[in-house]
């Protein structure tokens, strides 16, 4: 399949995903959104998929923004719209049955810090911005900022980064948790490579599993939570990865897993 904005590459289960449309920064519009959800609808048919890495071409930009020229002269029900493509996208990568991994370099505005909060992991060069400006333009945040964020980093700290439309570095969203490691600017590709080589070397199915149980388990209060878990725990039980996992720890030798 041919898309006009991204590239995709894949090597040893691991699928790269580059968002390409460097002139606008990587801004998201309709289009870009619908291939992006195109993507995800493919990669999710790859059996040997064990790991998806989510990035912006460039250089400047991981995506800096929903795009505004597409959306300023938006009527509500267009913005509606709009902003549930955005949603609907984002909450596919959350919810998609591989880890998604983005690797952000440069500015991830908006709907870029809205898309990479959707991914289960967030690497960061030293370069990296983030930010919520939509308050500058009038609007608040339309693909779920106002739902992740806090989330991720906490209420208060969520609505001061909301309320001001401040950009913050690499270093202050890795000390209140919007990102998980900060790496050298050039080593960013690399270390998200080395992330996902790990984990698709580990039980698919087990990997899988983790990210449903804390996704879901999330929304739930602790005691439903647990008991959550407890029956994924048991499906384990019922997979071949789980025999050959424990079999291969008692042997001391290195576990084959098929992902069944
Ligand atoms: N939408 C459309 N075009 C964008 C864009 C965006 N979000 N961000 C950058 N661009 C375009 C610029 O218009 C410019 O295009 P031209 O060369 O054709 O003029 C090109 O990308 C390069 O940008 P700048 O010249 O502005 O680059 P800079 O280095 O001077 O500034 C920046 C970089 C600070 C990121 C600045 O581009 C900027 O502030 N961009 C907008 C950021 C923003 O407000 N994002 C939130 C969008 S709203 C949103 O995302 C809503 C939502 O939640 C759904």
């Amino acid at each position: 399949m041919d898309y006009q904005f991204l590239l995709l590459a894949a090597e040893g289960g691991v699928a790269t995903v580059t968002i390409n449309r460097p002139k606008a920064l990587n801004a998201l519009n309709a289009d870009l959104l619908k291939e992006l959800t195109q993507v995800f609808t493919e990669l999710v048919k790859d059996e040997g998929l064990r790991a998806v890495i989510l990035t912006g071409a460039g250089g400047k930009a991981f995506v800096a923004g929903a795009d505004i020229a597409a959306m300023a002269d938006l009527n509500p029900l267009q913005a509606r719209t709009f902003g549930v493509l955005g949603q609907n996208l984002m909450q596919m990568i959350e919810t998609f049955p591989r880890p998604v991994i983005a690797a952000i370099e440069g500015f991830a505005l908006g709907g870029g810090c809205e898309l990479a909060m959707s991914c289960d992991i967030r690497l960061a060069s030293e370069s990296a911005k983030f930010g919520q400006p939509e308050v500058n333009l009038g609007v608040i945040p339309g693909f779920a900022g106002t739902q992740r964020l806090p989330r991720l980093v906490g209420k208060g700290r969520a609505k001061e980064l909301l309320y001001t439309g401040d950009i913050i570095d690499a270093a202050e969203a890795l000390r209140i948790g919007l990102v998980n490691k900060v790496v050298e600017n050039g080593k960013l590709l690399e270390a998200a490579q080395e992330m996902a080589r790990k984990i698709a070397k580990k039980g698919p199915l087990a990997v899988q599993l983790c990210k449903v149980a804390v996704n879901d388990g999330l929304e739930m209060d602790l005691i439903k939570g647990c008991a959550y878990e407890a029956d994924l725990f048991a499906l384990c039980f019922a997979s071949e990865d789980q025999s050959e996992g424990m079999k291969a720890f008692l042997e001391k030798r290195a576990a084959q897993f098929k992902g069944a």
